[in-house]
């Protein structure tokens, strides 16, 4: 079968097996990624409309306790100067969101592991300060016990890529005491728990094939996340991966388009990796297939410790002039924000 065939079989049985997906992620052309993002946009507009959802970033801590030798941020980079925000500095950052109509508070961080009952406290209180407000916790790899305190106290939903699905890719981008099978374990302990859950990859990352993201698209096909990251590679200065090609924007736009044919409702964001490796790429990534958007609401100083790779997108304006100017972006393609929540739901509009 020819990658339209694929595609379309894609589509109308919303899997395929092993090796349909080698051979359609080995051999599409720019017309076949057209013909992909033209059938996603519309699976998108079927759900949500022409509708993109808003979520404001807050990147608390840059403290990291992992060393992926992809990230900027790992333990190892001593060059970074790390910086853990308080509590009330975090619950300002999302007033200013709050007063700009986003209500849904992404809360990232590097992997600390020991700041569940602070995180459980903090979520309480931008429930209180913000009724009805979604929160989305963004921390990494954490113990079943600890996800149960933040759920409890008050957590929406939970971001965690799990980078690659195939185990020897895996190793080749994590130290040794990493393993994919925990973090694997970590995403369906999330969903046990009921949270809105997000896994995701980085396009183009090194050592990638079209077998390992084959394996990708069937774990997602299998996990059924209610959201997905996936944003390009983009190499930092200051990691092992330094002289590693960036993603490129096509690979990535084809994927999230696959990836909205193959889970019709799923949350997927136009990432700032995405941003930042060209501008305009968001729009182009809501062409293809994607309906949410996350302007960064953590302090303009602090953003530039927050640096996963180099050339990141940051906000050089305020976050109510930010906002206007991807609302006009969006229009330009006639798009809007769509100011709700944004929960992943059984029923569509
Ligand atoms: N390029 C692009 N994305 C990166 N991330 C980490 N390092 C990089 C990089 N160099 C992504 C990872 C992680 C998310 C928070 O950021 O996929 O899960």
């Amino acid at each position: 079968m020819d990658c339209r065939g694929l595609i379309e079989k894609l589509d109308a049985e919303k899997q395929l097996g092993f090796a349909e997906w080698v051979t359609l992620l080995s051999s599409y052309t720019p017309a076949d990624r057209l013909f992909a993002a033209e059938k996603a946009a519309l699976i998108a507009q079927k759900h949500y409309g022409r509708k993109v959802f808003i979520r404001g970033i807050v990147e608390f801590s840059n403290v990291c306790s992992n060393d992926c030798f992809y990230c900027g941020i790992r333990k190892s980079n001593t060059l970074v100067q790390r910086y853990n925000m308080s509590d009330d500095l975090i619950v300002e950052c999302c007033r200013t969101g709050w007063q700009n109509n986003i209500k849904t508070f992404v809360l990232q961080s590097g992997e600390v592991g020991c700041c569940a009952d602070r995180l459980g406290n903090l979520v309480r209180r931008l429930k209180r300060d913000f009724p009805g407000c979604a929160v989305t916790l963004s921390l990494g790899e954490l113990s079943m016990t600890e996800y149960k305190l933040l759920r409890e106290a008050g957590a929406d939903r939970y971001l965690l890529r799990h980078e690659t699905s195939d185990e020897e890719h895996y190793r080749k981008m994590h130290p040794e005491y990493m393993s994919l099978s925990n973090r694997m374990e970590c995403l369906r302990n999330l969903k046990s728990l009921g949270y809105q859950t997000g896994c995701g990859i980085m396009t183009g990352s090194p050592f990638q094939t079209p077998q390992t993201l084959a394996k990708d698209m069937l774990f997602m096909h299998g996990l059924q996340p209610e959201m997905v990251g996936i944003g390009p590679f983009i190499p930092h200065k200051d990691t092992l991966f330094a002289s590693y090609p960036a993603g490129s924007v096509e690979q990535t736009l084809m994927l999230l388009s696959l990836t909205r044919i193959m889970l019709e409702k799923v949350l997927l964001p136009a990432t700032t990796a995405l941003g930042s490796l060209k501008s305009g790429g968001r729009v182009l990534g809501i062409q293809a297939g994607a309906n949410v958007i996350m302007p960064n609401l953590t302090p303009k100083d602090v953003q530039n410790n927050y640096l996963l790779y180099n050339n990141k997108l940051s906000a050089d304006k305020p976050l109510a002039e930010a906002v206007k100017a991807l609302s006009e972006e969006l229009n330009t393609i006639g798009y809007a924000f769509e100011f709700s929540r944004g929960d992943w739901s059984e029923k569509t509009c």
